[in-house]
This record gives structure tokens, sequence and C-alpha cells, in this order.
């Protein structure tokens, strides 16, 4: 019988995610509506370590829901990885009296949250990455954000491209995972995507692409680049070279990770911070919270970890015939 929890913590780690705020509210609010105290804790493991640590009430968290960010700031912290820190970590949690901690943020994160729970402290991961690239769940906050502020974005660039007959790369966040160049891509309309699970590098290719598209009269041309692929600025040289038709890269960068949630991403971080303070409070460890299959549940952190993910093949399929 685990015992019983008066106390827990939560921080977000890793790339922030718009929703994050949103998760954080609700862990505080559900946790407080159980009886349960909340520290809040700054910087992700990084601001463990350094004590930064607050009391949360239910106003703390008011005023939060809408916007970007995180208002406990995050951190990637190398000293976590270590056995020294993870330790160090299990040690400023038990001064301070907490109990169980909620972690938000990626499978990095849950690698942390991992490490102390094997050592006795109880923990719980929410999915927040913009990346949509954890395995156990079909959602992770911050996608839908950054996919429409992407997709806002390749809209005007295909504007200014097509008015002057030009090829764009525009280059979107995502440096192992492709959804954002996929879900952009289709929903952009674009001639080519490139996404770093499918790409044979065969440049080539692209240009064909460019010459035969220019010669139906095309007006622009646009390609999707996902981070993973990367050199976005001296492949739009190679290509403007090969072709002769002028070529620009545009690289989106951190926008992508900023903004207000969308009501998805409010509505997603909303119930998976509740889910998670109900299970933190009920004495539940080493757990993650995830949608799969239209409901919200939860995996063990291993199970969870040992999962993989890969673009699903039928979309991409289709996000191929579509942009001929
Ligand atoms: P994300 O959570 O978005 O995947 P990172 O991979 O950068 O981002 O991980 C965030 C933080 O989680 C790291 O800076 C580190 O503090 C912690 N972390 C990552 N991997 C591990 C690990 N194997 N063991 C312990 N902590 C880890
Ligand atoms: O995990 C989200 C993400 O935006 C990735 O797509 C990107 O590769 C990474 O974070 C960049 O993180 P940073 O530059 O903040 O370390």
């Amino acid at each position: 019988m685990s015992k019983e929890i008066k106390t827990i913590g939560v921080l977000t780690s890793g790339g922030d995610a718009p929703g994050m705020n949103a998760a954080i509210r609700a862990v505080v609010r559900k946790a407080i509506s159980n009886g349960v105290k909340v520290k809040g804790i700054k910087r992700g493991y990084q601001g463990l370590l350094n004590e930064e640590i607050v009391d949360m009430e239910k106003h703390s968290v008011s005023d939060i829901i809408q916007r970007g960010g995180t208002i406990l700031g995050t951190a990637r912290c190398a000293e976590f990885r270590t056995e020294e820190g993870q330790n160090e970590g299990v040690r400023v949690c038990r001064k301070h009296g907490i109990d169980g901690l909620v972690v938000i943020g990626g499978d990095g994160s849950y690698r942390g949250a991992q490490a102390l729970s094997r050592k006795g402290i109880n923990t719980v991961g929410i999915p927040g990455t913009i990346d949509l690239d954890i395995a156990c769940t079909d959602y992770t906050i911050g996608f839908d954000t950054a996919i429409n502020t992407a997709m806002e974005a390749i809209d005007k660039v295909r504007d200014t491209s097509s008015s002057h007959e030009r090829c764009s790369i525009i280059e979107v966040m995502g440096r192992n995972a492709g959804y954002i160049a996929l879900w952009c891509g289709v929903a952009n309309g674009a001639e080519d995507i490139l996404l770093p699970e499918k790409y044979d590098y065969d440049e080539q290719k692209i240009v064909n692409n460019i010459i035969n598209n220019r010669k139906r009269g095309k007006k622009h041309h646009i390609i999707i680049n996902a981070e993973g692929i990367g050199h976005s600025t001296s492949m739009a040289r190679r290509i403007e070279a090969a072709t002769g038709i002028e070529t620009r890269a545009t690289i989106l960068g951190y926008m992508q990770r900023g903004g207000n949630p969308t009501c998805k991403d409010r509505y997603y971080a909303s119930i998976m911070g509740a889910y998670a303070a109900d299970i933190l409070c009920e004495g539940k460890s080493n757990r993650v919270v995830g949608y799969k299959n239209g409901e919200f549940v939860d995996f063990d952190i291993e199970e969870a970890l040992a999962m993989e993910k890969d673009i699903p093949e039928y979309q991409y399929l289709v996000s191929r015939v579509l942009s001929m």
C-alpha cells in the first residue's frame, strides 16, 4: 500500500509547448480539490536541484490558461542525467515534503521522472511537446498550436512565392520527427514534403519535380523541410543553380513554440493535467498520461518509453499523391 500523498510538485521540462500553462493550472486545481498541497518547481530539473520551489494556490494559476510558454519556466539539465544529480533531486523532494511529482515534457523528461520513481519519488508524466513524437499517445500538448502557427506562416510565404514565381523551402520544427512537416505539407498543399523518417536525400528528384511543374505552368513550388533534414539555405542555393529558378529558404524556428494555445491544446492539457493529479494523489507512480483511441489513459513509463512511433504509411502516401 503506497503512503498517503500530502504534497505534490509540478515542473515543466525540455522544449516548451503551448498548453503547458493549461496543464499546470489543471494539476494545481485538481490536486487542491483532492485535498493535496502543490508546489511549483521552476526551470525543470535544474530548478529542482537549485531548490527553486514555490507554493501554488488556486489563484497562482489564474489568468494563465490562454498564455503560451510556461509560467514555471523550463530548462535542459545535463546534471540530472547523472546518478548524483538524481540523488540530489530525491533529497530536495524529501526536504520540501514533495511525495509525488508531475513532469510535463517530452521523452527525455520522462526518463528523468523514471529515475526519480526508481529512487522512491512517485512520478507521473504528461506529454508536452510540439513534435507529437511520444509513442504512447496519439496527442501531445502543443502540436495543434504549432501546426496552425506554421500553416498560417506558410500561406504567407506562398503568396509572395507565387508573385515572384519562386521556389520556397520552408523549414519547420522537428529534429527527429516529421509530424509538423507532414501536417503542414498536406494542409498547405506543398509540392514536396521532406520528413526525417522518409527522406532518401536524392535532391535530383526534387529538382526534376520543380522543372516539370514549371513546364506545366505552376508559379510557385513549396517545399516543406523538417528541421531534422536541415540545410535549407544551402539546399535553396543548390536548387536555384540546378533549376535556374529563384529559390529562397525560410526557417520558421521558435515562433512555432510560442503563442496562445488553441482550444484543442487547452482542452487536452486541462484533462491530462487533472488526470495526472488524480492518479498521483491515488499513490500511483512511474506512470505517463496519454490519449489513445479516443480515451485518456495512463501507462507505465518503462512500457511507454519502449513503444515506437512512425509516420503512418497511408497518410504519407496520401501526402505524396496530393502534392502531384
Ligand atoms: P524533452 O523532454 O522535450 O524530450 P530533453 O530530451 O532535452 O527534452 O529532456 C529534458 C531534460 O530531461 C534533460 O535536460 C534532462 O534534465 C532530463 N533527462 C533527459 N534524459 C534523461 C535521462 N536519460 N535520465 C535522466 N534525466 C534525463
Ligand atoms: O522538442 C521541440 C523542439 O522544438 C524540436 O522540434 C526542436 O528540435 C527542439 O525542440 C529545439 O530545442 P532547443 O533549440 O530549444 O533546444
